[in-house]
């Protein structure tokens, strides 16, 4: 292959790269069902833009974790609530001796629990934790203060893309950019299907598609920041879509968002 020929990803780091310049300090705002693929392009944007990536999908879950390790009963709502206020989160781009595939290293009190959290038990019990008033106020109040740092300019990275269920519509719904990423339900399901048997973990299609029909209840139906595209969000549907694919059209929102002259 001539090596003069820029590979269609180096082209679009290039471009890439000075629209971050011209659009920083910059918030992100992603959000979108479980399994919709939300996670993987903030993240691969993020990467692009050198900006922090905050899924905050692993404070709820760190919180249940925290909540199940204290021997808390996680229908005690006052009790969970109260440990959501005091816990020590902190949310970090991985270290260098850190690459073992995680997106962002999660400490609670001090103590790395990146993998504790992805357990089958607090997948059960992060919905009713995250329904929590008292748990919503204290996580959404952490995710605001750090957004503020990065949308002021004044933290490590030049901007946040920030990706969870009610980012556009309560955490930061004045974000410079807002998406919505979303897959039908069997399409989220085969992805988290083959996902488990890759890790060795594997359940029946029909248990993985329950689960997904029961959570989309569970994050929609709920009063408090239920799961929804804010008014102003760009929805993308990614059912036929392969990742590369989502992310050029993530890239794409953003490039017709910088065009429209808006500063952040
Ligand atoms: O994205 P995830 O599956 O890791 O999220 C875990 C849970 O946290 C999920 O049940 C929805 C909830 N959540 C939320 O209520 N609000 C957010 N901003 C992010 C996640």
């Amino acid at each position: 292959m001539d090596s003069a020929v820029k590979s269609p990803s180096l082209v679009m780091t290039a471009e890439l790269k000075s629209l971050a310049r011209t659009i920083r300090p910059a918030i992100i705002a992603i959000d979108g069902p479980a399994a919709s693929g939300k996670s993987t392009a903030g993240f691969r944007l993020a990467q692009l833009l050198d900006y922090l990536f905050l899924d905050t999908g692993v404070m709820y879950r760190a919180v249940t974790l925290s909540a199940l390790a204290a021997g808390l009963r996680i229908e005690d709502e006052p009790a969970v609530s109260e440990l959501a206020a005091t816990v020590h989160l902190d949310i970090r781009a991985p270290a260098a001796g850190e690459r073992d595939g995680r997106h962002c290293t999660v400490l609670a009190d001090g103590a790395d629990i990146t993998w504790a959290i992805r357990t089958p038990e607090v997948d059960r019990n992060v919905s009713a934790v995250s329904s929590y008033a008292g748990v919503r106020a204290a996580l959404t109040e952490q995710q605001r203060r750090i957004a503020e740092r990065y949308g002021r300019g004044d933290a490590e990275k030049p901007g946040i893309v920030m990706v969870g269920r009610d980012m556009g519509t309560v955490v930061v719904p004045d974000a410079y950019l807002k998406l919505y990423i979303d897959a039908s339900p069997e399409e989220r399901a085969r992805r988290r299907y083959n996902e488990l048997r890759k890790q060795g973990k594997p359940l029946p299609y029909a248990e993985v598609l329950q689960d997904i029909y029961h959570r989309d209840q569970y994050d929609s139906g709920r009063n408090l920041a239920p799961l929804r595209a804010a008014a102003d969000a760009i929805v993308i549907d990614n059912s036929t879509l392969t990742s590369d694919q989502t992310l050029g059209l993530v890239v794409q929102a953003l490039q017709t968002r910088a065009a429209s002259g808006l500063r952040p």
